[in-house]
């Protein structure tokens, strides 16, 4: 159960947040799941602080540059990231991709880069409106998930790698793919996650993002291939975040 917090909250905020939702939570976390709070780079610290000691929260980061150091003004590595406490890191996020631009390409070398240093990697996919009307589904996530993961070998791959399905209509817009289109979609990821893994595929975890709240996420985590849920605006307060992470 994934927490994006996107480019919110100061330290502060941060620490609050985390605070009472380790309080809302109160060690009710069912045994199989997993909190992963992914703060901004500047409340990492922070976040960790106030996490640490608490078994089934885990610390992610949104973004990083793969290379192990360089001149590369404003970026951060994976070993700054690990050396932060983080065990998670978005890549492909669609948010990066359509307005940092990034490219499969770049994200492939991402997804190897992080996984050979130290990182659990969660690549996020997903299709725009137009692609769905014109019927490229298939095509679109195929494309992204053979692009992306090019040079990752089957290898203990499940405990690793994550995918999130994140329907770019969908993010932020309070518009949620309805069962139908996240149970073809994620049947489509798992597909693809089989045939290139084989039987590590099967273990890979599939997580759908994109306007999930308290009320729509137990339906969505009921679905065939649905492992988890990365969540944004409604991770932001702790309430809410709390409510979709015990009643789903
Ligand atoms: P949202 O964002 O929950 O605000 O739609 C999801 C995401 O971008 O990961």
């Amino acid at each position: 159960m994934a927490a994006n917090w996107k480019m919110h909250k100061t330290k502060e905020k941060a620490q609050d947040t985390a605070h009472n939702l380790i309080s809302l939570l109160n060690k009710k976390i069912p045994e199989d799941r997993e909190v992963l709070i992914i703060p901004p780079f500047t409340a990492l610290d922070s976040v960790w602080e106030v996490i640490k000691n608490e078994e089934q929260f885990v610390l992610g980061a949104q973004n990083f540059f793969p290379a192990h150091d360089g001149a590369y003004t404003g970026e951060i590595s994976p070993a700054m990231l690990t050396d932060q406490n983080c065990i998670y890191a978005l890549v492909g996020h669609s948010e990066r991709r359509h307005i940092l631009g990034e490219k499969n390409d770049f994200i492939a070398k991402k997804v190897s880069f992080g996984l050979e240093n130290g990182l659990k990697i969660i690549l996020c996919i997903g299709e725009t409106l137009e692609e769905r009307k014109a019927g490229k589904l298939q095509e679109i996530l195929y494309q992204q998930l053979e692009i992306g993961l090019q040079d990752i070998s089957s290898k203990g791959i499940a405990s690793r790698l994550s995918i999130a399905y994140e329907p770019v209509w969908a993010i932020g817009t309070g518009e949620v793919a309805g069962p139908k289109e996240i149970t073809e979609a994620h049947n489509l990821v798992r597909k693809f996650l089989q045939k290139l893994f084989a039987n590590e595929g099967e273990y890979i975890r599939i997580l759908y993002g994109g306007s999930v709240k308290p009320d729509n996420c137990s339906e969505i985590m009921g679905l065939d291939n649905v492992n988890g849920v990365l969540v944004g605006g409604a991770s932001l307060n702790a309430e809410t975040f709390s409510k979709i992470v015990l009643n789903s």
